[in-house]
């Protein structure tokens, strides 16, 4: 088979890279990515020279340029990871997510419908949800839970979760979505919670908090997160969204705290910086379709694949340097400089 993954020079889309070219040697994944700054062909290196892997650097709206590749490699499957997708980013500037995260789905759907497809998998987030309340932990996001966003990057993330959905009906292109909820693992770009505290800490530099820390997120290791869209791109019902968490909620303090701990450094670096406006509150996942249905069930607890995440970036220090001493930096300037 023939698997077109967008997206996968970044954090999840190249961990499934690098999954789904050790497992399936029969099968050839084709990674289409526009190395925007968040895409990095250092995660790729590993498996660049495979003979089941194949690069193309594309913008997912670039419709004349995603055609050439379906109509060269008659795709089988697509799975789309391919998306703006910082949060804070998306507050600062939400235009482009519009574009790669909307305008570009419309054009990989398209391109399923033109040139045929036996699934089409979205990759999307709880985020799609909205929030809960801290003080109801008996809440969970379902299926069901309605669409409620808060941030352009949820919005832009939900908006194409439904013409995902049109396209299923309308055009009765066999279409599956997964909502996941926040990963942490290897790759993870330094601007995000977790890699950034990592990054900063081995850097000496302070840990920015935002608010009080009192924020919930649901926490899964990006190889569980793989497991699940295998199978749901295999045994997966057309048509249907399946949820992917693992009830492994954690306070941003509480990560904060267990990183600092790890790496055997004071919780002084902590820094509490001003609020991200319109900050979702808790995310939980109750991932029990997906359980019942594939029978799936996270593998990674929180303390052996937190324990893997740090030593990973403590054994491959020069993959995150080199993104720091990038453009990051001037984003990182532009973000912090004046928080505080
Ligand atoms: P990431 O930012 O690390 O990677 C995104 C990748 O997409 C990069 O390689 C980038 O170059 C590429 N890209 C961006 N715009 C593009 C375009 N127009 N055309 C082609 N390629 C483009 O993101 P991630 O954390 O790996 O997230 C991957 C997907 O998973 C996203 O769709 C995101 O919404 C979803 N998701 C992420 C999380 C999480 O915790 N990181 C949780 C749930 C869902
Ligand atoms: P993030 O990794 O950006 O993921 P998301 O916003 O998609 O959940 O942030 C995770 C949580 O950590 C979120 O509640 C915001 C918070 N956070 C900080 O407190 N400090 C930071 O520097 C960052 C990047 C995030």
């Amino acid at each position: 088979m023939n698997i077109i993954v967008t997206g996968g020079a970044g954090f999840i889309g190249g961990n499934f890279c690098h999954y789904m070219t050790k497992k399936y040697p029969e099968d050839t994944i084709l990674c289409i990515d526009k190395l925007t700054y968040a895409g990095n062909l250092e995660t790729l290196a590993p498996i660049m020279d495979k003979p089941n892997f194949k690069f193309f650097q594309a913008d997912i709206a670039d419709r004349e340029a995603i055609y050439k590749i379906f109509q060269e490699e008659k795709p089988d499957i697509v799975v789309n990871f391919a998306a703006e997708s910082h949060v804070d980013r998306s507050i600062t500037d939400p235009e482009v997510f519009l574009r790669t995260n909307i305008i570009g789905t419309s054009v990989m759907l398209d391109a399923c419908r033109e040139y045929g497809i036996t699934r089409y998998h979205q990759v999307s987030t709880d985020e799609v949800y909205g929030d809960l309340p801290l003080d109801r932990p008996d809440l969970f996001f379902t299926e069901d839970t309605p669409i409620h966003t808060s941030s352009p990057y949820s919005a832009s993330k939900a908006s194409a979760d439904l013409l995902v959905q049109a396209y299923a009906r309308t055009y009765k292109l066999p279409c599956t979505i997964s909502r996941c909820s926040n990963n942490y693992g290897p790759y993870h770009f330094p601007e995000k919670l977790i890699p950034l505290i990592i990054s900063n800490v081995l850097n000496d530099k302070k840990v920015p908090v935002y608010g009080k820390g009192e924020n919930v997120r649901d926490w899964l290791y990006v190889e569980d997160h793989c497991i699940a869209i295998d199978l749901i791109i295999r045994k997966g019902t057309v048509g249907e969204v399946y949820n992917i968490g693992g009830h492994n909620e954690k306070t941003n303090l509480e990560v904060v705290k267990t990183v600092l701990d790890k790496l055997g450094k004071s919780e002084e670096l902590i820094s509490y910086v001003s609020d991200r406006p319109g900050h979702d509150r808790r995310y939980a996942i109750d991932p029990a379709k997906i359980h019942k249905e594939l029978g799936w069930l996270p593998e990674t607890t929180f303390e052996t694949g937190i324990q893997k995440t740090v030593d990973w970036y403590l054994d491959n220090r020069t993959w995150w340097e080199n993104i720091i001493s990038g453009e990051y930096k001037n984003y990182y300037e532009k973000m912090y400089g004046n928080r505080g």
